[in-house]
């Protein structure tokens, strides 16, 4: 079957933004359309959906416990009628320490087409999607080879975020134009309310409050992503806290999550019963709700202590059990999509958007040389009058403490190999800020290559090419849109897939955001630019967990 063209055939589904948003309502209104034909016994239109081809091969592949997500994706398989296969990954040579990459180079070799994947490691997917380039290349097969992320750490859990949106769009009559959200619970571990930072995005409005305890609350990086993505946040500490606010400020929309003591510290565990009563709803309260309360839950719920009390099982605030029985429909027309089977009818944007990557390296020599009497300009040409050949590197680190622009220095001439002759020093500029600056005397100049790389490790630094006591080109470094490649980067985060401690062997890579640090685009880990050299620095291998 080749599948060239198709929107979806053989995409990957690593974070829900792999989806984009009208690709969602596409799914979405396909999976409507499934259900229906379920309920109502429609064998003609069942049949339609059914890729029905017992050699395009599946593997499960779940390296931490699941009920819901790996049996809803067996269940999808059958309805499909493919090859579906597991991995039983307690037998399998990951305890001799394989890698992940020849793991699935073996699998993909058996002629499997689609893997679902849950492990502790987060970006799996995707670097295993890049992977799989390679060894398509190697082997020159054509065939696309999706992996779709089933949950990784604390990471994202996207196929649960396409069930609760589902879900959420049922019970808002198919409206995207505002959703007023409660996320209760364990939202500092919990990838499925992080897959919501980006996910919530489907709508026009957002409101959403976060309901934890400080222990359990949302990693601040998520929250500021949500409020520059425009939604508005609010935060509390408790149910309690939430329901004392009254009428119109509490959601309509209560989406829970079990607190995973499983991924806590000791110190944490202690206070275990305090931060469960938190985020427990008592069933005394329930008229305080607004009516038409729904409360959803990905389940687990735990049997002893369950955040949603059993004993509302049968009240009309049971969003829970429809909503996991959303995920068989949801996930049969995802495999249907990425298997190429349908969505041939799809006509909006394909893929993730991508990132603007504005140009950061401006040339500024002719400027420079026209401005020759310009303040600024006398003041550098004080600093570079020794060198007659060389390089001046000037505004480093502008505004920063002296030690930090010290140990940025130290950076740079490591990344850059810039030891030797010359000097480096804090000094204050014209605004009265500290600054760095470094010359090297004789040294022969920059390939465009390295110019660029000298951005990504001092952006707001100037360069000068010095010739014959002139400066023969002058460089203005912006922020680059993604700094990736290089050996000397590291992704602070233990648990993700590129950090060394891992033994992938592979190189991070960082998307810049918004508001200007940097994010592996891997586990989405939030960066410093500073922080993603910190290997270049200290040759630390691991930085604790972000
Ligand atoms: C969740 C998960 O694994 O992230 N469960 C699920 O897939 N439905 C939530 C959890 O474990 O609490």
């Amino acid at each position: 079957m080749s599948n060239r063209g198709h929107p979806f055939a053989g995409r990957s589904f690593a974070v829900i933004g792999d989806l984009n948003r009208a690709e969602r309502l596409y799914l979405y209104t396909r999976a409507r359309e499934l259900k229906e034909a379920h309920r109502s016994d429609d064998a003609v239109v069942l049949d339609r959906f059914r890729i029905n081809n017992p050699d395009f091969g599946m593997y499960e592949v779940f390296l931490e416990d699941s009920t819901r997500t790996r049996e809803s994706f067996k269940n999808a398989a059958h309805f499909h009628r493919l090859k579906f296969s597991e991995l039983n990954a307690a037998s399998s040579s990951f305890n001799k320490s394989e890698s992940y990459a020849d793991t699935f180079a073996n699998l993909i070799g058996y002629d499997n087409r689609m893997f679902v994947i849950r492990s502790r490691l987060e970006g799996v997917c995707r670097y295993l999607a890049e992977q799989t380039v390679r060894y398509r290349a190697r082997h020159d097969t054509i065939a696309g080879v999706s992996f779709i992320n089933a949950g990784d750490g604390r990471h994202e859990h996207p196929t649960q975020e396409l069930l609760d949106e589902f879900t959420f769009l049922e019970d808002l009559d198919w409206r995207v134009d505002e959703i007023h959200l409660a996320l209760i619970g364990d939202l500092y571990h919990g990838r499925t309310v992080h897959s919501k930072v980006q996910g919530l995005g489907l709508f026009d409005r957002v409101r959403v409050d976060l309901v934890a305890p400080p222990e359990l609350s949302m990693p601040r990086a998520y929250v500021e992503d949500m409020r520059e993505q425009g939604f508005t946040v609010r935060e509390f500490a408790s149910i309690d806290e939430y329901l004392a606010t009254g009428g119109e400020n509490v959601a309509r929309q209560w989406y829970f999550t079990r607190p995973q003591l499983e991924r806590m510290g000791e110190r944490v565990l202690r206070r275990a019963a305090a931060l469960r009563s938190a985020i427990t709803f008592d069933p005394e309260r329930i008229d305080l709700l607004p009516a038409d309360t729904v409360f959803y839950h990905p389940l687990p719920r735990h049997r002893e202590h369950p955040t949603i009390p059993v004993r509302l099982d049968d009240t009309p605030l049971n969003g829970w059990e429809r909503q996991s029985a959303n995920g068989w429909y949801v996930r049969m027309v995802l495999l249907a999509m990425l298997a190429g089977h349908i969505g041939t009818d799809y006509t909006g944007p394909v893929g993730p958007a991508p990132p603007a990557e504005p140009e950061f390296i401006t040339d500024v020599t002719h400027e420079t040389q026209a401005r020759r009497r310009d303040r600024e300009e006398r003041h550098l040409s004080e600093g570079i009058r020794p060198i007659s050949d060389g390089l001046v590197i000037d505004h480093i680190m502008v505004g920063a403490s002296p030690e930090q622009i010290r140990s940025h220095l130290a950076t740079l001439i490591s990344v850059m190999k810039l030891h030797g002759r010359g000097g480096e020093w804090v000094s204050t500029g014209a605004n009265g800020a500290y600054k760095g600056l470094l010359f090297r005397p004789g040294h022969a100049g920059l390939t465009e290559r390295e110019v660029r790389k000298l951005a990504a490790v001092v952006p707001g630094a100037t360069v000068n090419v010095i010739k014959n006591g002139g400066v023969h080109g002058k460089f203005r470094l912006g922020h680059p849109a993604r700094i990736y490649g290089l050996p000397e980067l590291i992704c602070r985060n233990e648990a993700c897939i590129t950090h060394p401690s891992n033994g992938e062997q592979t190189l991070p890579s960082f998307r810049r955001s918004r508001d200007g640090h940097y994010v592996c685009e891997y586990c989405s880990g939030k960066h410093k630019f500073t922080e993603v050299w910190l290997r270049a620095l200290t040759g630390e291998e691991s930085m604790g967990t972000v």
